[in-house]
């Protein structure tokens, strides 16, 4: 029974700085319209450009995987200080206007109430929903920080990751295996640069030209379209075929060696995590109903001190 209790406790006591201070009717009384709002502005980026909705995701994972989800990858640089959004693992982070034109909105209707780091917790579930994917109730009350630095995003995971690399990653954060498989789901959206990939291409390591884990159709295929010479600017590949859709198809390339990165393949490492890629890729439900679980606890990961008044500037 003590034992049975102080496990209990342990539990809780992890699991509170995820959620202790987050509510889902936080605007209830003080911004009732935030969450129209803001649906409506990623909406109609979403139907201007095809791009936003993945955009927007990651942009959310790359904020709460920082400091948590403070806003802080929404600041700008300043002065002698680089901002994560201009450091190298942010440089193709897109669609930063979406969540100013939320907060301009935002601040006409309920001034300095809605923090950017909810505006944008909000945005990447609107987004989610908008390519077909599943809805979530988004618990509410993060603060926006006050410090954003280029050399944290040293932090962020790389798609080069093995398996244990990215468990670390996450059980940092307080966040599972369970957690890696479902959220890395979200790479069924969206677009990658060659530049994330190419290592898997040519000269893989010394007894291989070419990734052994990669189907060799779709390496020559990634190879086609990464030339070494003459590379479009930009150039790059889907992140799966449906990218515009949030579909299990990510899971189905991953079993037949598909998978675009390292990291997205390691999921195979393991029989645990293999199991999970398995149980996903014939389940459409049971994939979107573990993303929406695991999406709650990565932006529950909080970590600000104010509401911005500009989501590009501390106050
Ligand atoms: C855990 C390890 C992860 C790694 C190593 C990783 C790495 C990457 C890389 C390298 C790209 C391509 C960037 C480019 O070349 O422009 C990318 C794109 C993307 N990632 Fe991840 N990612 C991870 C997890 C996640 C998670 C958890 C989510 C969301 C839940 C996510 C959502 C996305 C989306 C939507 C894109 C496409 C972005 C766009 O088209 O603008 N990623 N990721």
């Amino acid at each position: 029974m003590a034992i049975t209790i102080a496990l209990f406790l342990i539990s809780l006591l992890t699991l509170s700085p995820l959620s202790s201070s987050l509510s889902l009717n936080y605007y209830q009384k003080t911004c009732p319209d935030a969450e129209i709002i803001i649906a409506g502005t990623v909406k109609n980026a979403a139907g201007k450009e095809k791009t936003v909705p993945a955009a927007l995701l990651r942009m959310h994972f790359h904020d709460c995987f920082i400091r948590g989800c403070d806003g802080s990858v929404l600041l700008n640089s300043k002065g002698d200080n680089k901002a994560e959004k201009d450091a190298p693992p942010n440089g193709s982070l897109h669609a930063f206007y979406v969540i100013d034109d939320a907060k301009k909105a935002l601040e006409q209707h309920c001034p300095g109430v809605v923090s950017c780091a909810d505006i944008l917790a909000l945005a990447a579930r609107d987004a989610v929903v908008l390519v077909g994917g599943p809805t979530w109730e988004v618990p509410k009350g993060r603060k926006d920080g006050r410090t954003s630095k280029a050399s944290e995003t040293a932090q962020l995971p790389t798609p080069s990751f093995n398996l244990s690399q990215l468990r670390q990653s996450f059980s940092q954060r307080g966040l599972s295996m369970d957690d890696l498989v479902a959220l890395l789901g979200g790479h069924t959206l969206g677009f990658s640069h060659c530049s994330s990939f190419e290592n898997r291409l040519r000269n893989f390591n010394s007894t291989h030209d070419i990734d052994p884990s990669m189907h060799p159709f779709f390496a020559a295929s990634l190879r086609s379209m990464c030339p070494v010479k003459g590379r479009p600017k930009n150039a790059g590949a889907p992140m799966d075929p449906s990218s515009t859709t949030f579909d299990n198809t990510y899971y189905k390339l991953i079993l037949q060696g598909k998978g675009l990165f390292s990291s997205d393949q390691a999921l195979l490492a393991n029989p645990k995590t293999k199991g999970l890629v398995t149980k996903f890729a014939s389940s459409h439900e049971a994939f979107v109903d573990a993303f929406a679980k695991s999406i709650i606890k990565m932006s529950s990961i909080t970590g600000g001190q104010e509401v911005r008044k500009d989501c590009r500037v501390v106050n």
